[in-house]
């Protein structure tokens, strides 16, 4: 399963990409706004810092606005995936952009009908938002499913599940077990995934029983 960053924080990009842990990064409006400054300045860093692909976000609503947009986006490097909303202009830009070749990620899909349908358009992504069904009472990792059993039942739909709006590590695990093609995930989500109480106390017992060790013979050196 892929890992990418939700995010358009260029602190927490390089930290993790240093890690090796990133194929990739997905940004929206509303990440983008976080940052504040100016966009242009982001989107230049990441595409340059990032390998991988990196999902940058259409404002316009309108087929043409989005063409624009999404051609615009593209030349902040040839790993640019257009991202557009799952809209009836969204997916006639997803079907220009694809027989074009340029890669696209439909996001705010939120039913497998919206997904089945990004995917006939030619997506490259579709991003079910998993957090926000959750949020309402519904079971988000249950549409992840129902995605993955679809296209299963149609190879010849080549779009990638992502999952997206993943709120913890849990969502992770989940994810993988369906197994979904990718996963987006905020830093915190990230950080929280590296940790366990028995590796912190584990370590620090391996460093006290070292301090022991050394206390008797100073000079000892790994
Ligand atoms: C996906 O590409 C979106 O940026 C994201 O996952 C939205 O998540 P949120 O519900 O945490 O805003």
């Amino acid at each position: 399963m892929k890992i990418f960053l939700d995010t358009a924080n260029l602190e927490s990009i390089k930290k993790f990409n240093d890690m090796g842990l990133l194929d990739g990064i997905t940004t929206n409006p509303s990440l983008m706004s976080k940052e504040g400054g100016n966009p242009k300045d982001a989107m230049e860093e990441i595409t340059k810092i990032i390998k991988g692909d990196v999902s940058l976000e259409v404002i316009s609503t309108e087929y043409s606005g989005m063409m624009e947009e999404g051609k615009r986006l593209r030349q902040y490097g040839d790993n640019v995936v257009v991202k557009v909303p799952m809209t009836p202009d969204g997916l006639k830009a997803c079907r220009s952009f694809s027989s074009e070749g340029i890669p696209v990620n439909v996001t705010l899909i939120f039913s497998a009908n919206q997904a089945l349908l990004a995917a006939k358009s030619g997506a490259k992504y579709v991003s079910p938002f998993i957090g926000r069904l959750d949020d309402i009472g519904q079971d988000g990792m249950q549409l992840i499913q129902d995605i993955k059993d679809i296209f299963k039942n149609y190879p010849e739909l080549k779009t990638q599940i992502l999952v997206a709006s993943i709120r913890h590590p849990v969502h992770v695990v989940d994810a993988a077990k369906i197994g979904a093609d990718v996963v987006t995930l905020p830093p915190a989500v990230l950080d929280k995934m590296m940790l366990h109480p028995l590796t912190k106390i584990g370590l620090e017992n391996f460093l006290a029983d070292w301090d022991k060790l050394k206390s008797g013979n100073p000079d000892i050196k790994i």
